[in-house]
């Protein structure tokens, strides 16, 4: 069946930079299937020629230059069409209709509408698909990927999804979060679910606490103007972050299927306590970065929390009383996401040598980038006289293992839309579940008799106050910088 990709917002960031190279990444490995064709519509006035010729420049960058070849190129180029139109104006979708119509010919074909473009134009796009027709399915499937922000607070990711949900089926609709096609991110579900040795200590009974950081070199740059609405909470927490909580915490699902898979997620959601304001202060720590309030577009009394911790409670059989700590924030020390699982200390401290009091328990590190892979952290003997300890690690790393290089993220899940496999994307109660979640914490955090926002200095890993948060909680974060390279 032949697939036909339309892209809304063909001439942004989005496109150039992930998507195309996705695509084309997907053919050069021979992944892609055969009559793929992809179709970008926005305002910019462009020729196909035009068009094709700006995304052979940025996918020659973003794709990689020693992957580009220019004979895949004139192949993949050969199924690349633009049409230039505005999503508000009627006629222009008419002249989308009409075009796609004549490049899919009498046949049927699969046909994924992207949204990649600023999402103000979710809504009329959605509309304008409606009323002609376009989400109608006798002609092939008919799916459309929805890029974050699923709205901004639960208020209005129930209006999108009210949205989809009046011209597509859920069935339809792709909520896509990149991190869900990241490998290691799949590979958690693996390294759970298809071996015996974790499953029977990953809960209450071992595990003291579970730490879960994206945290980020780059500063906002040029997004500012973006960034001070949303902050870090909106931006990272409510997709990302709960995303990697959602697959660390969930429970084996019966099959491996879109529905069943999901299912066990939004559990993990509706077991998690949904915090009063007065509980947030306690369970949560913000900052800014030192210099975020000089950036484009910020304003320069901004108290907008380019970091945050927040803490968070599963109240089921699994998790209750275990802490899941979640970190994420701009111009920290260095880039890495790493999900840490802290067990519990031994019952006995046999050998006194080399332990704190507080000591470190084990540690199972699950790096999901810069570099992928995982280490088990445990105490071994130094060699020589008495019985000293030292915490000494095992590595498993994606890189050594498997020479090929890893698929971007992009890539395994436009190959899912293509497919119409939903596990690695997000349904409208999952969307507006981790919301709930995270609103009481957006509200709280832009409270205007909240107190003053910490700063920290660009290079540090949040501001002093989130290391005395933990301490506080007999805990401390776990700091180093990637533990795999
Ligand atoms: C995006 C956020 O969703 O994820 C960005 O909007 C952030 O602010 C990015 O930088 C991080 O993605 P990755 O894959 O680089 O960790």
């Amino acid at each position: 069946m032949p697939h036909t990709i339309v892209i809304f917002g063909a001439s942004g960031d989005l496109t150039s930079r992930k998507l195309v190279p996705a695509i084309y990444n997907l053919m050069r490995c021979g992944k892609l299937p055969a009559e793929t064709r992809i179709v970008g519509m926005s305002r910019t006035p462009l020729s196909d020629e035009q068009w094709r010729a700006m995304l052979e420049e940025s996918t020659r960058t973003f794709a990689g230059e020693s992957r580009f070849d220019a004979e895949t190129w004139v192949a993949f180029a050969a199924g690349i069409h633009y049409q230039p139109g505005d999503i508000e104006v009627d006629a222009d979708f008419a002249s989308l209709k009409t075009r796609l119509a004549e490049i899919e010919g009498s046949g049927t074909a699969t046909r994924v509408y992207y949204l990649a473009t600023a999402p103000r134009f979710y809504k009329p796009a959605v509309e304008a698909l409606g009323r002609h027709g376009m989400a109608e399915e006798s002609r092939g499937a008919r799916r459309i990927v929805v890029e974050k922000p699923f709205g901004t607070d639960l208020a209005t990711a129930k209006q999108l999804n009210a949205c989809l949900h009046s011209v597509f089926h859920e069935s339809q609709v792709f909520r896509i979060d990149h991190y869900l096609g990241k490998e290691s991110v799949q590979n958690l579900m693996v390294l759970r679910f298809a071996n015996t040795i974790f499953e029977p200590v990953w809960d209450r009974r071992y595990i003291d606490h579970v730490q879960i950081t994206v945290a980020e070199e780059v500063a906002v740059g040029r997004r500012g103007a973006y960034y001070d609405t949303a902050g870090v909470l909106r931006d990272m927490f409510q997709n990302h972050l709960l995303q990697l909580l959602m697959v660390t915490a969930m429970e084996a699902p019966a099959k491996y299927r879109s529905d069943t898979v999901r299912n066990e997620k939004v559990k993990v959601l509706d077991a998690i306590r949904v915090l009063a304001a007065d509980e947030v202060a306690e369970a949560s720590i913000r900052g800014q970065y030192v210099g975020y309030r000089h950036e484009p577009g910020v304003p320069t009394d901004s108290q907008t929390a380019t970091f945050g911790g927040i803490r968070l409670e599963i109240n089921n059989w699994r998790w209750q009383g275990v802490p899941f700590y979640l970190r994420s924030g701009k111009q920290m020390s260095c880039r890495t996401t790493q999900i840490v699982i802290g067990f519990r200390q031994p019952p006995l401290q046999l050998f006194s040598g080399g332990i704190p009091v507080h000591g470190e328990g084990n540690r199972l590190v699950i790096q999901i980038q810069p570099a992928e892979g995982i280490q088990l952290h445990f105490h071994t003997k130094v060699p020589g006289a008495g019985m000293r300890l030292r915490m000494t690690d095992l590595d498993f790393s994606y890189s050594e293992q498997f020479r090929d290089r890893l698929p971007e993220a992009y890539e395994p899940l436009l190959l899912d839309v293509m497919q119409g496999d939903a596990s690695l994307f997000a349904r409208a109660d999952e969307v507006e579940k981790s919301w709930q979640i995270i609103d009481p914490f957006v509200d709280a955090w832009r409270d205007p008799a909240a107190p003053r926002i910490d700063l920290y200095e660009p290079g540090e890993w949040g501001p002093a106050s989130s290391n005395r948060w933990m301490e506080a909680q007999g805990r401390s974060w776990f700091d180093i910088c990637p533990v795999l390279s």
